[in-house]
């Protein structure tokens, strides 16, 4: 049996970023279903968020998050986070972390959406890329054992604790017990829910689903972050560094409409305005073909190449055309989830020995509406808190016996789903779900859309009893690992649903046509999901506000 003090499940930024703060006589692993520089954090493009500017400071940072998210944050995590900033940019600097740079060589920094300063750092607009391979770096200095391309399946609970996990090995195949005195969830997003998104098709929810599965509450499920600006077709993210760099939004009349919601900001509103903006000119007809047009040929061919050359390389390749000469047409995407597995600011769960950082947590500091660059910076303070939490946590800790029936209960599991006759399979129910809830909880929803989703969820899971998995192998059996997959998906999309039907307001990203106000009477609050055998059930919680009270 595989033992350690602490394992990191994901190996995206906020899992190694937790890795790296574990001291060195602790023995920490990480275990990941991809290769560490494949995990999603490396897709991050525009930057991320730090009030390191001269005549920036915390306190406007934590203002604009806190008013971005609609008031929904829990302000004692949004101030931890904006105040230790300044201090992990400059740890990130000197991990090697090749920030864009002024002429007078401080790190750069542009404007992004909600905030009144620029305040975002990049690498032109590769900045997850940057910070996700200067992270390797420092893991590999760390000598952190990495179980590269394994699965978890279930978390291990005993004794009212956690203490490791049940996973597949999908390299040599076979399910295997890890122990562990902590375990920290960093599995990132649940994108993957919906059929337009930007996020990889690893985005599964893995991690909310395996602490939902253990009686641990998810958070704020129907907050779902949709990017105003993806690529027509693919929904591939065209950064918001873009309209940070100048660029603008047109409809088919070649007219600037952000001017008519918001006047101020333009392009650079907050992503649920500009998000909700652009789909009021699709739905009103002055859209183009589905989208509209990301305009970027006034900032000329220098600035382009040197500030956005990904964007240009993905219009290029995707869109069949170059940014320097013709607009992108763009439209909303599922992005970020702004829910996960509820924590406290330091990536504390309800469950003792349980920790989870990253988009997977909701520990909350997006509240209803995340800013862009704060995405990236929740990974690596918070990421960093729990490591450090979790390193004090497994002192004088010791491991419960583990029940053999945890292993049966998992491998009967796997063998139901080996050998299942079908006929359903997993990318045709996983296909059905994204359109369903894409067409029904996007940026405009109501009771019936939810309803019908909620409808269709209920058949989707009957046909997941009847899935098949053709591939009998256990040798990198992704047919496998999809069903797996799948059954996470299903489980976070009804969360989303229940919670969404539940919540009678709009606010940031959620927005109801039938109850369009922000209500902050009734609905200043959370909303807890817990697991129950007929679907997810509800509570509500107050949210903490220490210096800024709604507005
Ligand atoms: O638009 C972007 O570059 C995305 C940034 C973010 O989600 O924080």
């Amino acid at each position: 049996m595989i033992t350690h003090d602490i394992l990191i499940v994901g190996a995206g930024l906020a899992g190694m970023r937790a890795a790296v703060a574990v001291p060195p006589d602790v023995n920490v692993a990480l275990l990941s279903k991809v290769h560490p520089v494949r995990s999603h954090s490396v897709a991050a493009q525009g930057g991320i968020n730090a009030a390191i500017g001269v005549e920036d400071s915390w306190e406007a940072h934590a203002y604009d998050t806190a008013k971005g998210g609609l008031y929904l944050g829990d302000q004692d995590a949004i101030e931890a986070m904006c105040k230790e900033a300044p201090q992990d940019i400059l740890e990130l600097e000197r991990m090697g972390v090749i920030f864009s740079r002024t002429p007078d060589g401080r790190i750069a920094q542009r404007p992004f959406g909600g905030a009144g300063y620029p305040r975002t750092c990049y690498a032109a607009d590769r900045t997850g890329h940057a910070l996700l391979h200067a992270m390797y770096e420092q893991l590999m200095k760390r000598r952190c054992k990495v179980y590269e391309e394994w699965y978890v399946t279930a978390l291990l609970v005993e004794d009212e604790r956690c203490c490791g996990v049940i996973a597949w090995d999908i390299v040599h195949g076979g399910l295997q017990v890890l122990r562990a005195k902590a375990v920290i969830l960093a599995t990132g997003g649940s994108g993957r829910v919906f059929s337009t998104s930007t996020n990889a098709v690893i985005n599964t929810g893995d991690g909310m689903a395996l602490a939902y599965r253990a009686d641990i509450p998810l958070e704020d499920m129907e907050f779902v972050q949709f990017h105003p600006t993806t690529l027509k077709d693919t929904g591939i993210l065209i950064t918001e560094g873009a309209r940070g760099e100048g660029g603008y939004l047109l409809n088919t009349l070649g007219e600037r409409f952000m001017k008519r919601y918001a006047p101020e900001q333009m392009e650079l509103a907050t992503r649920s305005t500009v998000s909700l903006a652009i789909g009021q000119e699709i739905q009103e007809g002055r859209g183009v073909d589905g989208c509209v047009l990301l305009d970027l040929r006034h900032l000329g061919r220098t600035k382009i190449l040197e500030r956005l050359p990904q964007i240009r390389e993905l219009a290029m390749e995707f869109a069949g055309l170059d940014p320097i000469e013709t607009p992108i047409p763009i439209r909303p995407g599922a992005h970020y989830q702004m829910g996960g597995v509820k924590t406290n600011a330091w990536g504390e769960t309800d469950l003792p020995g349980l920790f989870a950082a990253g988009e997977c947590a909701c520990v909350s500091v997006h509240g209803a509406n995340r800013l862009g660059g704060n995405s990236l910076l929740e990974t690596i303070v918070f990421g960093r808190r729990a490591g450090t939490r979790a390193a004090d946590f497994i002192r004088d800790c010791h491991l419960p016996p583990i029940p053999a029936t945890h292993l049966q209960r998992e491998t009967q599991r796997v063998k139901t789903l080996l050998t299942n006759p079908g006929p359903e399979r997993a990318w045709q129910i996983r296909d059905d779900l994204g359109k369903t809830m894409s067409l029904n909880l996007g940026i405009f929803r109501t009771k019936q859309s939810m309803q019908e989703a909620q409808h269709a969820i209920q058949a989707l899971k009957a046909r997941g009893q009847l899935m098949c998995v053709q591939d009998k192998g256990q040798i990198f059996n992704t047919d496998l690992i999809q069903a797996l997959e799948l059954q996470c998906l299903v489980e976070i999309a009804e969360t989303i649903v229940v919670s969404a039907l539940g919540r009678e307001e709009s606010r940031g990203a959620h927005y109801r046509a039938d109850f369009p106000t922000r209500n902050d009477t009734t609905w200043l609050r959370h909303t807890r999901s817990r697991r129950q055998p007929d679907g997810p059930q509800l509570t509500y919680t107050p949210v903490t506000i220490t210096r800024f009270p709604p507005g």
